[in-house]
């Protein structure tokens, strides 16, 4: 039997039969306006809230198997890039689609290094939020006033002009991040130092104190940075689907990047490794483990079991298994997070228990990367923080390649109305 890439459908309201064409397992929703009762009718439409099932774009950056546990960043495996690249060279990769050359991986850190200082109103700005201000809301403040100083960054279309501007976000985020906490802890802002790399620079930011340059501890330094190769991209995740839908706009790059980085705030997403070291607190001891699991299944808990769970994970996610081995390698310097030993009982029961088992909850990236974050010493409401640093690069590879996909425009769902049918006005006092 010959087989045809279409798919046919019968329209049992009138008896009318389509087919449509399937590209790549997929068909156009907007083929599907063809099918009408009449020809007033609007068309069929696909209800799908929380784009459970439907295909955004075309995107050649992120590789997810989500059944199958796998990541992999323009085809590489996430634990190899973890284990031998830099998180500046995985940056490029994002972005350009290619490992550097060697020339190449330099003149990349150079002009990242380069753009890492901000304007001196910034610091002006930023000083102005309230002492207990939360380090996420002056981030994604600050970004968005970012657009300010460079109006010429709304050219979206201007190659070279849209790169320069991903070059300073990329370069300028730690050193926002940084100000933020130092604000937050009444400590002075440290500017860049640009013999640091990337991840150290970023310690040096958050750390220094009276010394005349900062040494972060080597084993630490290069913790961070895997973790920021781990945070890079994540395909069509909530804040990246909020910086592609902003962007659709047309707007220009940090006021697309505050809005992802609202988005990443929220406990569902960039948010849950805070709650996750919050419920790890409130379980207090290994021994209220199996408790707190049976409050989690029967609702009583009032929260979900943080850090488990993923729209797209059905199984475990592959950065965790580099996190929980990277934790090992922290604790050696730091001492042993006294969390940790609840954190693995929850896993250990979780991972047996048939409630999470047969939903196929494992643990994501959130789960342990908190409890590394706390042994470094950054507070619990750094780690959103920390997320967004290296995720604006992934935020911004996806934002180029949506403006240069000739399919794209204007993001603008449509909805099932619900509301009531015309009524007339009705004047105050004759309100019932
Ligand atoms: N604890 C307990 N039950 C859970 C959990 C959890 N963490 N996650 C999902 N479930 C249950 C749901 O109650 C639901 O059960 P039901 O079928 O009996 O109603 C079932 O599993 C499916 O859950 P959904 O909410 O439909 O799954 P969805 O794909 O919408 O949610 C999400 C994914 C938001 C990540 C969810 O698993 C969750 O809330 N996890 C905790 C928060 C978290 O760790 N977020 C970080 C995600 S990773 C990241 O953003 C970087």
């Amino acid at each position: 039997m010959t087989t045809k890439e279409t798919l046919s459908i019968t329209d049992n309201r009138t008896g009318k039969s389509y087919e449509l064409p399937i590209t790549d397992g997929t068909i156009k929703s907007l083929d599907l306006r063809k099918i009408k009762v009449n020809d007033t009718d609007f068309g069929m439409m696909t209800y799908d809230p929380a784009f459970m099932n439907t295909a955004s774009c075309r995107s050649a950056i992120t590789y997810i198997d989500g059944d199958a546990g796998i990541l992999r960043y323009r085809g590489y495996d996430i634990a190899e890039l973890a284990e031998k690249s830099s998180y500046i060279e995985v940056a490029y990769l994002i972005m350009n689609g290619e490992l550097p050359t060697a020339k190449q991986l330099e003149e990349f850190t150079t002009s990242i290094t380069l753009h890492t200082f901000v304007h001196e109103n910034v610091k002006d700005f930023m000083e102005g939020f309230r002492y207990d201000a939360h380090p996420m809301g002056m981030l994604v403040s600050s970004v968005a006033a970012l657009s300010t100083f460079y109006p010429e960054a709304k050219n979206v279309f201007d190659e070279k002009n849209r790169r320069l501007q991903m070059t300073r976000l990329i370069a300028k985020m730690p050193t926002i991040a940084a100000w933020s906490y130092r604000h937050s802890v009444g400590l002075r802002y440290i500017y860049p130092d640009n013999d640091l790399p990337y991840a150290a620079n970023f310690l040096s930011m958050m750390k220094r104190m009276a010394e005349r340059a900062y040494k972060a501890n080597p084993v630490l330094t290069r913790a961070l940075d895997v973790l920021f190769i781990l945070h890079a991209d994540h395909e069509q995740n909530c804040s990246t689907s909020a910086m592609r839908g902003v962007g659709s706009s047309q707007v220009d790059p940090y006021s697309a990047v505050a809005a992802a980085s609202a988005a990443l705030y929220g406990p569902l997403h960039g948010g849950a490794n805070e709650a996750v070291l919050r419920m790890l607190h409130e379980i207090g001891d290994v021994k209220n483990v199996p408790a707190f699991i049976n409050a989690v299944k029967d609702g009583s808990a009032g929260s979900r079991l943080m850090g488990f769970g993923h729209r797209v994970y059905k199984n475990y996610d592959p950065r965790a298994k580099v996190i929980k081995k990277l934790a090992d390698q922290v604790f050696e310097v730091t001492g042993k997070n006294p969390l940790l030993d609840i954190a693995l009982e929850l896993e250990r029961i979780a991972l047996q228990d048939e409630y999470f088992v047969k939903r196929k909850l494992y643990p994501n990236v959130d789960f342990y990367s908190g409890l590394i974050y706390q042994a470094m010493g950054f507070p619990v409401d750094m780690f959103p923080v920390l997320f967004a640093i290296p995720r604006t690069v992934g935020w911004l590879a996806q934002w180029e390649e949506m403006l240069k996909d000739p399919d794209q425009k204007i993001a603008r769902p449509r909805q099932i109305f619900t509301g009531p049918d015309l009524r007339s006005y009705v004047d105050v006092e004759k309100r019932g």
